[in-house]
């Protein structure tokens, strides 16, 4: 047999490795506002090569189908205990790969088929996976909205109370992608008991806030679940976690069939080391961050303004969260807006705002920003500062503020908040105890 020529595959392959350098290095030296997004601490990445990248496990630990997972068992019953700690709760499922996958999981279980739900419009922040065309709407077409106040974006309280217990829905909603303040959970709690409702709070976007302790606290004010992504103002890699007290044993059991097999087999087993490490440095980091990604909101916001971008929300601060919404309408829209400064490495993406009919979707008023990555690269208000400026320069007169841009993001290379790779080889401390033969 003679032997393939390998020529046309390597020219391939060469180009392969450079179009993934060429985004490694665009993307590293960009100021990267999308508020989804994050980076891994070294020691977070360092783990995610491994042996588990080729193997399966599904089930739990000790209760598995497959044989060869004695130590994926380990891992898994760590990140659950080091879920559990960090988000005070009694009960974590750590094993959604992603955040739609954690309410899939959940809506899968507990909403009827046909079922009357509240959740948020995609207009006002909801998530897709709220919406008929997402998760909730394989369940049920009866998705209420939620009734909000005049500025078309915070809950009514008094209304929302009305609407559960005129409704008495099975589940109710809370959480967005478009997350600027915290929801009434607790002022919800007592109504939706009285009527059966269970509250799901969708906690993709804040969970690292909520593990370091802003924002709120939706279990303890009374969700029955929080669901969340791993990967946006947590410091992991691309999966989801349900969480729940624990309390209720018939909810956990359902939840629990809904992640698997309702949801998912194998969970992705190579990024489970690294979720873990991400949680192990919440326990140690999450609090200074949380505090720091909220100032740093509040500084951008502040600073946009006095610039003179328009940013709603200036009578109730603007945010609480890591994001800020800009009203960019009357200066090209979101599309045009987010695309210009894409030119000049300041990645945002378009958003709806609040108010706006969702067919305006592709090219609404606003642009979505979020703080949460440069605040883990080591920025802080001042830097909070200069991107006010550059923004205002770009958005309001389209200069060119891309050397700027690059400059400012060199002088941050470091990830902070998180363990480096000397501390994952355990150095300077005395050698882990192994067991004599
Ligand atoms: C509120 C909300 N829920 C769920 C998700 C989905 O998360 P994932 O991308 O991890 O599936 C998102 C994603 O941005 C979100 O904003």
């Amino acid at each position: 047999m003679n032997a393939p020529d390998l020529a046309p595959s390597r020219r391939a392959l060469a180009h392969v490795r450079d179009v993934l350098d060429r985004h490694d290095a665009w993307r590293a030296s960009t100021i990267n506002l999308i508020a989804s997004e994050n980076v891994l601490s070294p020691a977070a990445r360092a783990v995610l090569d491994s042996d588990l990248l080729h193997r399966y496990a599904e089930g739990h630990p000790g209760g598995r189908y497959y044989e060869g997972t004695k130590f994926v068992d380990e891992l898994e019953t760590l990140a659950s205990e080091a879920c559990r700690r960090v988000f005070r709760c009694g009960w974590a499922d750590v094993r959604p790969i992603s955040g739609t996958v954690s309410n899939e999981a959940v809506f899968s279980r507990i909403v009827p088929r046909g079922a009357t739900v509240i959740a948020h419009k995609v207009a006002t922040g909801g998530h897709i996976s709220h919406d008929r065309m997402g998760a909730l709407g394989k369940r049920t077409d009866t998705i209420l909205p939620w009734p909000t106040m005049p500025d078309g974006y915070r809950i009514d309280v008094t209304a929302a109370k009305d609407l559960i217990a005129r409704e008495k829905p099975a589940v109710a909603v809370l959480g967005r992608s478009l997350f600027l303040f915290p929801e009434p959970v607790a002022a919800l709690r007592d109504v939706a008991t009285e009527v059966g409702t269970k509250l799901v709070f969708d906690g993709a976007h804040v969970l690292g806030l909520v593990a370091g302790g802003t924002f709120q606290q939706p279990l303890a004010e009374g969700a029955d679940v929080m669901t969340g992504s791993t990967h946006k103002t947590f410091f992991g890699p691309q999966r989801g976690v349900v969480l729940a007290t624990g309390a209720d044993e018939a909810l956990r059991a359902a939840v629990d069939r809904g992640v698997f097999p309702g949801s998912s087999s194998n969970h992705h087993l190579f990024s489970l080391p690294s979720m873990l490490v991400a949680t192990l440095e919440t326990e140690v980091f999450g609090a200074g961050y949380a505090q720091a990604v909220v100032r740093n909101a509040k500084a951008l916001a502040a600073g946009l303004v006095r610039h003179g971008v328009p940013v709603p929300f200036g009578e109730v601060g603007h945010t609480e969260s890591h994001q800020v919404a800009v009203d960019v309408g009357a200066h090209g829209g979101g599309k045009e807006v987010a695309a210009f400064l894409s030119t000049q490495d300041i990645i945002t993406n378009m958003n709806l705002l609040p108010g706006e009919p969702g067919k305006n979707a592709m090219n609404p008023r606003g642009i979505r920003i979020g703080v949460q990555e440069m605040t883990r690269v080591g920025m802080g208000p001042a830097e909070m500062d200069e991107i006010a400026r550059l923004l205002a320069d770009a958005v309001l007169h389209r200069r060119a503020v891309g050397a700027d841009a690059r400059r400012l993001r060199q002088r941050f290379g470091a990830v902070h908040y998180g363990f480096a790779l000397a501390d994952l080889a355990g150095r300077g401390l005395p050698a882990v105890p192994t067991a004599r033969a």
